[in-house]
């Protein structure tokens, strides 16, 4: 028993839940062999089947439902123990004030859930607004942190690189290019197009692709906010081009479908920054490596239930 490690009944705590040994292997980002491996290590240990296959499903045995209960009697420790040295780190209590563009909005606050759980005692403030209106809060010191794209070039910033932001064209799922493969720059720009407002991040990208390109988007409205984007397009107004993640909770079946227009998506980046000058707060600290630690697993799983949304 002694040679059981936490790794392994991570393991087998993600396939008890999934009931799979590849939804465990993708939950956790290991491959199908390691699954498998870590499995065979755990019931050589326990010295019994953990799980038995019941046609093609998986079932726990009496003993995978013991080693199960005591799984998550560790895990639950294991966060007492976290928040105990939370406490002593001084993370009882104080404020969290974080600023993102209206891009991060669709995953930020899902990677909130878990930290709050942690560190129920901090308050957080979580302000959402556009790329040039976040830089102005960044300068006057307004926020602890911020997560933005095409980070500014002339202010004195500390800047981690955090997750891929893509755009992507976005159209009604009745509209005439659904069907069609490779749709060239110039028969996408002769559509309507909705565009952000000035300001905003995801048009300064739109903007410098096509003018890059050298070709002019025929823009018939400007709106203030990715959701009104989104419902414009229902309404058939037009075409517009915005960071996937708006479409996270809708999914591949929602209303909106995504075109498929050479050159996209394209592929922007998020930054979590703020002033080289600023003395972090322990909450602060705390939350960017948190962030910095997590958010590619919380984003990875909102992309799986976006690839799933089909099916
Ligand atoms: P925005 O976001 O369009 O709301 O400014 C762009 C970004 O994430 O940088």
């Amino acid at each position: 028993m002694k040679r059981v490690t936490l790794h392994q009944l991570e393991v087998f705590e993600a396939i008890a839940r999934s009931g799979s040994f590849t939804r465990a292997a993708e939950d956790l980002f290991l491959t199908q062999p390691t699954v498998s491996q870590q499995m065979k290590q755990l019931t050589k240990a326990v010295g019994m089947p953990l799980f038995e296959l019941v046609g093609k499903r998986l079932y726990l045995t009496d003993a995978g439902k013991e080693v199960l209960t005591v799984c998550r009697d560790i895990s639950e420790r294991l966060s007492q123990m976290e928040m105990t040295l939370a406490d002593f780190k001084g993370l009882k209590q104080g404020n969290l004030r974080l600023a993102v563009t209206t891009t991060a909005k669709y995953f930020v606050p899902r990677l909130l859930g878990p930290f709050r759980q942690c560190y129920p005692g901090i308050k957080i403030f979580l302000k959402v607004t556009n790329r040039e209106r976040l830089v102005e809060r960044l300068t006057e010191n307004l926020d602890d942190l911020y997560i933005l794209g095409q980070p500014p070039e002339n202010l004195d910033i500390n800047l981690c690189p955090f997750l891929e932001n893509p755009l992507v064209a976005i159209a009604p799922h009745n509209h005439p290019l659904v069907q069609q493969k490779n749709i060239s720059l110039q028969r996408f720009a002769e559509e309507p197009f909705i565009m952000r407002e000035s300001g905003s991040g995801t048009r300064m990208a739109v903007e410098n692709l096509f003018a890059q390109k050298k070709v002019s988007l025929n823009v018939e409205m400007e709106i203030g906010s990715n959701e009104a984007i989104k419902q414009a397009i229902v309404g058939g107004l037009g075409v517009s081009v915005l960071s996937r993640y708006v479409l996270a909770l809708e999914g591949i079946k929602g209303p909106l479908t995504i075109l498929d227009v050479e050159g996209f998506p394209l592929q922007l980046h998020w930054y979590i920054l703020y002033p080289a000058s600023k003395q972090l707060s322990i909450v602060a600290r705390t939350f960017l490596e948190y962030l910095l630690d997590e958010g590619k697993r919380i984003v990875d799983q909102i992309d799986l239930e976006f690839r799933n949304s089909d099916s």
